[in-house]
């Protein structure tokens, strides 16, 4: 336990709250970007979004602007940064290059593994060298059909080392999901706030009604944490079989959570079918987990006091060619849960940067926000 998490906990226990300078003052803002945000393996996306040779998709982190492209050898990331005078290579948010990258400024030309293969009238100029002007590469690894990416050479080497105490989730078989619909929102919130509102049901009731109506809010079950995660299960109510607009639908579970509903109920290690599990894996990926469909956020912090959230909606792709195939009422439920979710972490946001604000204590059922705080204040303080 760090000195300034130890100054925080109240002597019954329960952990205060972050101060309120951690949610909007810029040089924590930097030093999140410098030290937390680059020394961790975070969440590009889901594999599926380049799945054919070519497909590119790019991210903003703070204020590096990242490339991701399907190569004959995987998924690979680089800076979204001309090696010739800084511009920005691809402003697409995702698309197609059908065998290279030309820069928008002076035409230099990268192919699909980042060389440098041509850029005109430069050849016997002064220092100019192809070989070294390759686009700089961001390492990239998939973990369970998500693609994670590293900027700085802290931290772990691996993702599965980042994630080695992360529950097993195969049942889920996320590398076999593909996203079928995308949202992009811009939250006038820091990034942290939407984490801790992910992490706790405490505002259910109130914020989300039906939700409430579907998955009580007291109905959370044991928390899980790790080194780099935290999160636990909700409870569908008796007569609901999902979370979508009307808690039931017709379609069937995901095929490996079929295989574990076919064994013996004391051999599972979950409640697959009424559970559903919420997860926040630092930094920045909030993934949550139905019987029938895969919900995940990736948080992009574009500034102290605002975050580009991007939510995917992710069926087995077996489902999605059915011609019956439809996402129309989780995209709704969600998409009013989410637009719930980030109106009430903006009021937070106003708040929490006031002098007026004074914080106390979590309420019990935020165990897991006192979690993150522990995690987010080691992480920075191992960096000082
Ligand atoms: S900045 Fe890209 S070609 Fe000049
Ligand atoms: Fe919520």
């Amino acid at each position: 336990m760090s000195a300034e998490q130890a100054a925080r906990t109240t002597e019954k226990g329960l952990q205060k709250p972050l101060d309120g300078h951690y949610f909007h003052r810029p040089d924590v803002f930097e030093r999140e970007q410098r030290f937390l945000f680059r020394d961790s393996w975070l969440c590009a996306g889901h594999a599926s979004e380049a799945s054919q040779l070519g497909d590119y998709f790019t991210r903003t982190l703070g204020r590096e602007p990242l490339l991701f492209v399907r190569t004959k050898s995987g998924i690979k990331g680089y800076f979204n940064v001309c090696r010739h005078r800084g511009t920005r290579l691809v402003a697409d948010e995702c698309g197609r290059a059908a065998k290279n990258f030309q820069c928008p400024y002076h035409a230099w030309t990268y192919s699909l593994n980042g060389s440098l293969i041509g850029a005109p009238r430069m050849k016997g100029a002064k220092g100019y060298d192809p070989e070294q002007l390759s686009l700089l590469e961001v390492p990239t690894q998939e973990w369970n059909g998500f693609v994670f990416f590293k900027l700085g050479a802290g931290g772990h080497h691996h993702v599965h080392e980042q994630l080695d105490d992360f529950p097993d989730i195969s049942p889920y078989g996320c590398e076999d999901l593909v996203s079928t619909s995308r949202r992009i929102y811009q939250v006038s919130a820091n990034w942290k706030l939407l984490c801790q509102n992910y992490g706790e049901c405490y505002h259910c009731a109130l914020v989300h009604p039906q939700l409430n109506d579907i998955s009580n809010y007291l109905s959370g079950g044991d928390q899980e944490s790790g080194e780099c995660f935290v999160g636990g299960p909700m409870k569908l109510n008796r007569g609901y079989n999902t979370l979508n607009m009307t808690g039931n639908t017709e379609r069937g579970n995901l095929p490996g959570i079929d295989a574990q509903l076919r064994r013996p109920a004391d051999n599972r290690e979950r409640d697959f079918e009424r559970g559903v599990f919420f997860y926040n894996i630092y930094p920045n990926l909030l993934l949550s987990l139905h019987r029938d469909y895969v919900l995940s956020h990736t948080l992009w912090p574009t500034g102290p006091e605002t975050t580009t959230i991007i939510c995917d909606w992710l069926f087995h792709q077996d489902q999605v060619q059915q011609p019956d195939f439809e996402d129309r009422s989780e995209v709704e439920f969600w998409h009013l849960t989410n637009q719930q979710d980030w109106n009430i972490c903006e009021q937070t946001h106003i708040g929490v940067r006031s002098s007026g604000y004074q914080p106390v204590t979590y309420h019990a059922g935020e165990s897991c926000l006192a979690e993150f705080d522990r995690w987010y204040l080691e992480t920075l303080c191992r960096t000082e």
